[in-house]
This record gives structure tokens, C-alpha cells and sequence, in this order.
């Protein structure tokens, strides 16, 4: 990489300046566009605390809603994470009347009581990261737009860990702002993702989804943005 861009376009100040002087900022806009493998991080998975985070029992075979713990992600840029509290409230020791009894589920989910007494966060570690000069990413703006979590994370509620499902690269955030209308699904589909997933296999639908997504797009005034300042600042 370095061969093809000097060490400034790495500095944030710099690409501030660039985004000021905007001819300069779209020829490295375009050449980043056109030179960096897009597909770098899919796939990645770190390995997490007490073997990680089932989404896939707690979301898929229990369908717990994705707001139940990541409760700012529709008013907030942030998706938080839940504290061990949140965990707490069904895992606490004897709670959870059909499984209390069970030496595996038990030692399964030690770590979780261990963590509360000891008043201690679990340390996730965190698998979706953009770079710091990417100032703005916004989930409420998304959310609110009718963009499903299964668009940018593909269909969590099977996942037993989570990985990256997609490359979070700067001509992914484009091609989407370019053209947003198939993502677009009704608002209150948002979270359900296996309806999504199925909306999006049906090849007999796509019509449709197509029609649909035209609509919504007029109706909810979209517009994605391709300026370097929305993103960048
Ligand atoms: C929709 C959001 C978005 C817009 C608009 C956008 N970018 Fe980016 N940009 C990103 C993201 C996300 C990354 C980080 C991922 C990557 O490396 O592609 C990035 C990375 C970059 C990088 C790589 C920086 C480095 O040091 O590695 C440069 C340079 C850059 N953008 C310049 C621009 C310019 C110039 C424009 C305007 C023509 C622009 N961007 C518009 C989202 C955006
Ligand atoms: C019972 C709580 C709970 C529910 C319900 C839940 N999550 Fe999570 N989620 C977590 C925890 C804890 C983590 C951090 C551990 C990890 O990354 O595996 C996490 C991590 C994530 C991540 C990765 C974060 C990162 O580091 O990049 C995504 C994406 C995500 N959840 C999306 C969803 C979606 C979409 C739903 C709804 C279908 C959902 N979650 C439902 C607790 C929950
Ligand atoms: C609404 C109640 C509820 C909440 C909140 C909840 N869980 Fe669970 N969890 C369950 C139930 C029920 C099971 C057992 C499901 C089964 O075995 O079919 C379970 C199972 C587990 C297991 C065992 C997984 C396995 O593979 O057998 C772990 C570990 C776990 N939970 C961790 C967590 C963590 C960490 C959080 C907080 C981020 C959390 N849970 C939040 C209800 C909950
Ligand atoms: C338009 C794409 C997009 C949509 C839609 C989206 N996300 Fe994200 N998500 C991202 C990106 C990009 C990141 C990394 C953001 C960063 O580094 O600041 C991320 C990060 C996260 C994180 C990690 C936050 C942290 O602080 O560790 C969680 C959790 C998460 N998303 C959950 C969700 C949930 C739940 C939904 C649906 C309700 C959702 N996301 C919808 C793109 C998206
Ligand atoms: C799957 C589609 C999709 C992807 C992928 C996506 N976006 Fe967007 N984004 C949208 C839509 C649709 C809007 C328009 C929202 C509106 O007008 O209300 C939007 C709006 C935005 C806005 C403006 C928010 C506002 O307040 O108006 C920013 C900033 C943004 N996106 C950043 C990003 C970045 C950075 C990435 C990549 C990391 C990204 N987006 C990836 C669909 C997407």
C-alpha cells in the first residue's frame, strides 16, 4: 500500500485539508476507491470471553428482539452493548426455572454470575470497527430509514459468534448511498431478520421489493450521502 499512497493520507489533519481542497480529495477518494481489496475483514472473528455471545439461542431459537440489549441503537450513531446487568436479569442463580438445574447450562453461564459479584464488565471485544477518521456513522440515521441490521451484518439471529458479514469499506458505504432502494425494507421489519433474509431470497418477489423500495424511498425523502464531509468531516 504504501508504494501506491504516501504515509500523509494516513494522517487525519491531511485528509482534512484534502477534504477542504475538494479536486484534490476526489482523485484520492477515487484512487482508494479503486485500489483497497474490499473484502479485507469479512470473515473476522475474535474469540471472545466464556466462549462468546450465542446470538443465534438468544435472538434466533429464543427470539429476544435485538433493542433488548442494544437498547440506544434507533436514538443513538452508537450500538451499545449490554452490561453484565442486562445478562444478570435471567441468569442470575436460580432464575431461570427450566434450566437452573442443569450442571452444563451452569457452568455455561458462571461467568456471567461471576462477572456481577465480582462487579466487573465483560470484557467483549469488538468484531465491526470503521477507522477513527471516519467521524460519522450514524446507526439511528440508518435504522430510522428503514435499513435492516441484516443488511450491514447479515442474519445475526443464526450466528453462534458473530463475525463481519461484509467489508465495511468505503465503496460498500457508497454503492449503497448510490443506490439504497433494495435495502429498504418496512420499518417494522427492521429487526426481525429472518423475515428480511426472506424478503431478500425470493427471487419471485424481487419485483415487488424493487417497487417497494422506490416507494419508501420517496416517501421517507432519503438521500445517502457521497460528500467526503458527511463521513469524514
Ligand atoms: C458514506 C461514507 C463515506 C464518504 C461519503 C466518503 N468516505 Fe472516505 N472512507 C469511508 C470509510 C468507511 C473508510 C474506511 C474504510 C476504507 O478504508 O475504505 C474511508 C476511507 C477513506 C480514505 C482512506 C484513508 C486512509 O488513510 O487509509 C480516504 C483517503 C478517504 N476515505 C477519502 C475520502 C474522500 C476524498 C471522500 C470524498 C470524495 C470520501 N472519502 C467520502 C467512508 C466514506
Ligand atoms: C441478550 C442480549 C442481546 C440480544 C438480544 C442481541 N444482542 Fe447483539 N450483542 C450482545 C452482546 C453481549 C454482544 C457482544 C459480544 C459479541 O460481539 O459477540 C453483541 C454483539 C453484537 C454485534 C457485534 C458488535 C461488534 O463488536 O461489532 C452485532 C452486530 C449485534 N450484536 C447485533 C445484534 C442484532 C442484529 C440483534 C437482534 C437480531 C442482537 N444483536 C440481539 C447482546 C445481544
Ligand atoms: C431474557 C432472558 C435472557 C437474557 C437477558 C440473557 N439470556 Fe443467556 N440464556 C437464556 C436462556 C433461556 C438460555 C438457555 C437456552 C437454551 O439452552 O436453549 C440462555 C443460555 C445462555 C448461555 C449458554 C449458551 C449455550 O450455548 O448453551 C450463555 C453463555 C448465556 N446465555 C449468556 C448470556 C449473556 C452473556 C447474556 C447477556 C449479554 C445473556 N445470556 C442474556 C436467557 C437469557
Ligand atoms: C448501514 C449499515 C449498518 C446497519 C443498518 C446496522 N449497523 Fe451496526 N454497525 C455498522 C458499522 C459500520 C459498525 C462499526 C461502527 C463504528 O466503528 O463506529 C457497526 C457496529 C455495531 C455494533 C458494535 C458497537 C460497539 O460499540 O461495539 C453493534 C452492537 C451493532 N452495530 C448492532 C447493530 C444492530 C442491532 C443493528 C440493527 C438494529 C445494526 N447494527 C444496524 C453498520 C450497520
Ligand atoms: C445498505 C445501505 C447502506 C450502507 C451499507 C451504508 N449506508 Fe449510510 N445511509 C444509507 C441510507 C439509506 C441513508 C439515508 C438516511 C436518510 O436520508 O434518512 C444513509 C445515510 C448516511 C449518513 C447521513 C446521516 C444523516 O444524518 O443524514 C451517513 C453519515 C452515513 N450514511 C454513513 C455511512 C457510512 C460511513 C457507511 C459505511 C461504513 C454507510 N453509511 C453504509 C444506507 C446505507
Amino acid at each position: 500500500m504504501s508504494t501506491i499512497f504516501p504515509k500523509w493520507t494516513n494522517s487525519l489533519p491531511t485528509l482534512a485539508a484534502a477534504v477542504a481542497v475538494g479536486g484534490l480529495a476526489t482523485v484520492v477518494g477515487a484512487m482508494w476507491y479503486t485500489f483497497t481489496p474490499a473484502y479485507w475483514n469479512v470473515g473476522y472473528m475474535p474469540v471472545q470471553p466464556g466462549g462468546g455471545f450465542n446470538h443465534q439461542l438468544h435472538a434466533g431459537k429464543l427470539g429476544m428482539d435485538c433493542r433488548y440489549c442494544h437498547t440506544k441503537v434507533e436514538e443513538s450513531a452508537e450500538a451499545n452493548i449490554p452490561n453484565v446487568a442486562t445478562c444478570y436479569g435471567c441468569h442470575a442463580e436460580g432464575r431461570l426455572a427450566l434450566y437452573n438445574t442443569s450442571a452444563v447450562h451452569k457452568e455455561k453461564t458462571s461467568f456471567v454470575r461471576e462477572a456481577y459479584a465480582e462487579d466487573k464488565a465483560i470484557e467483549w471485544r469488538r468484531v465491526h470497527k470503521v477507522p477513527d477518521y471516519v467521524r460519522n456513522f450514524p446507526h439511528d440515521a440508518h435504522i430510522n430509514a428503514g435499513v435492516s441490521c441484516y443488511s450491514c451484518h447479515g442474519n445475526i439471529a443464526r450466528m453462534a459468534e458473530v463475525y463481519q458479514s461484509q467489508p465495511l469499506h468505503m465503496s460498500w458505504c457508497l454503492e449503497c448511498h448510490r443506490n439504497p432502494e433494495p435495502n429498504l425494507v418496512p420499518k417494522d421489519m427492521v429487526f426481525r431478520l429472518f423475515e428480511v433474509e426472506q424478503r431478500f431470497a425470493e427471487k419471485s418477489s424481487a419485483q415487488t421489493r424493487a417497487d417497494e423500495g422506490k416507494k419508501f424511498y420517496e416517501e421517507r425523502h432519503i438521500a445517502g450521502p457521497e460528500n467526503c464531509g458527511a463521513c469524514h468531516y
